[in-house]
């Protein structure tokens, strides 16, 4: 697992914490955080030399090579994420796997899913701002490793202990990025300190 430590993600997550933060700033805000994380998610991407043509003179510069990505966000909240990822990988290919968590059981259920064709020769990164219990995560990662895929990373502002652990013991060769690792999940499953429920806070749907 890795912990973002810039002063401006941790800025950020501050403002998006804090209750009085309203829908239209916190899904600024979410943009703003997932642009600056996937620049550290993404740091370790392969280049090769390639020639071009300055307007002065012929020369080998960097270019991006080796296996091009697939961006998955968990419905809903993971949306918020996405358009802070394309602004710097507008090529990338789209995929969504939708679940919600049951109050009572805190177990993810399904109602859709889709992934790119080609999956399996894609870097999938899954994007949802809370990794709490880890049920959502393993769920999305089992379903994007059975459609062949084997490089995959999990981007989460927020993560839990209890949610690092249970994708450490169940996806072992799943990267984990996360924006702050906070203390521990409350009784009903929420993050503390955390920032509440992601998905109606993004939509104003509470
Ligand atoms: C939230 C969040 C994650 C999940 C995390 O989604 O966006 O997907 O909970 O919890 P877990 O680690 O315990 O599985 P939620 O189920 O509230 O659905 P929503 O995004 O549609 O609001
Ligand atoms: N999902 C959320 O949106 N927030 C939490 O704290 C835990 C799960």
């Amino acid at each position: 697992m890795e912990e973002m430590t810039h002063p401006l993600i941790q800025h950020k997550i501050t403002i998006l914490r804090d209750k009085r933060t309203g829908p239209k700033q916190f899904r600024e805000l979410v943009n703003e955080i997932s642009m600056l994380m996937c620049y550290e998610v993404l740091r370790e991407l392969p280049t090769e030399l390639v020639d071009i043509d300055t307007p002065l003179t012929r020369t080998k510069s960097h270019y991006l090579s080796g296996k091009k990505l697939a961006i998955v966000p968990i419905l809903r909240a993971g949306l918020g994420m996405l358009d802070g990822i394309l602004s710097l990988v507008p090529s990338a290919k789209i995929g969504h796997i939708g679940l919600y968590r049951d109050h009572e059981t805190l177990e993810p259920h399904d109602y859709y899913s889709k992934l790119p064709d080609n999956i399996n020769e894609r870097l999938a990164i899954i994007l949802d701002p809370m990794l709490a219990t880890g049920g959502s995560a393993v769920v999305a990662t089992n379903f994007i490793k059975r459609s062949g895929c084997k490089n995959i990373r999990f981007m989460s502002i927020i993560a839990a202990p209890e949610g690092i652990k249970r994708m450490a013991e169940v996806h072992p060769d799943v990267k984990i990025y996360c924006g702050h690792l906070d203390q521990r999940l409350n009784a009903q499953g929420y993050i503390l300190p955390g920032l509440g429920d992601a998905g109606d806070r993004l939509f104003g749907t509470k």
